[in-house]
């Protein structure tokens, strides 16, 4: 029997993931350990492995085969649009992907004006002001404390994560539209869908049976 390949996202994602998985059998003694810094492990015995990358690499490895199931946050899989195949919510890590600024900046987005859109997702931003608002924005990439960007003139607004919204709150910013829902997602490689049908089919009904995942998906 060939490995099943699990690649998940380093991190508090990684580590709710194992404990959802360990709830249906599927575990890696060799990650618990905390101090441990390697990247990949195994189960020789269910021939599993399982390999931590960075949250926006996952979708990558899954599209290219090198892992057959990923555990990644919707965000991540939006912006980095790969082929793949999405099986399963698991509810965990829940937010939203907003459109946020000052309260005055609302009236920017009802009349189609061209305003500067700061981001860590241009491809959801982009995607969401040009397909579905039908604006023309300029859209600005950050790397991270995107909501520097309206309060120190970098743009009008910004599209971003919003979990409790208190660092909209605290920095004077408000939800001015959603975007969508997002929470962690289990993805699957498109061949590995057929080549491993059966073990595949198998985690997502027991996951289902044992109420881990979101109805409806
Ligand atoms: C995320 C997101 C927001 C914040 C939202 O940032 O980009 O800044 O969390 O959470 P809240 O609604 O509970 O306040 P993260 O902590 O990932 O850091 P970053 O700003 O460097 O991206």
């Amino acid at each position: 029997m060939r490995y099943l390949t699990f690649a998940l996202a380093k991190g508090r994602l990684a580590k709710k993931s194992l404990e959802i998985l360990e709830q249906i059998g599927i575990y890696c003694e060799q990650m618990k350990d905390p101090d441990t810094r390697k990247l990949i492990f195994v189960n020789e015995e269910l021939k599993l492995k399982f390999f931590l990358s960075k949250a926006s690499d996952v979708p990558t490895y899954v599209e290219y085969g090198c892992a057959d199931i990923g555990i990644v946050g919707k965000d991540t899989i939006l912006e980095e649009g790969r082929n793949l195949y999405e099986v399963a919510d698991f509810g965990i890590g829940r937010c939203r992907m907003c459109v946020a600024g000052p309260k005055s900046a609302k009236e920017l987005l009802n009349h189609g004006q061209l305003i500067r859109v700061a981001t860590k997702y241009p491809h959801i931003a982009k995607d969401y002001f040009y397909n579905t608002k039908h604006q023309t924005v300029e859209i600005i990439k950050l790397n991270g404390s995107v909501e520097l960007a309206p309060i120190v003139g970098l743009s009008e607004v910004i599209v971003d994560i919003v979990e409790t919204g208190s660092t909209l709150r605290e920095n004077g910013l408000d939800v001015l539209e959603e975007i969508c829902p997002l929470s962690a997602r289990m993805v699957v490689n498109q061949v590995s869908m057929k080549m491993e049908q059966e073990r595949i089919t198998d985690i997502i009904s027991k996951l289902r049976k044992a109420g881990l995942i979101q109805s409806g998906s």
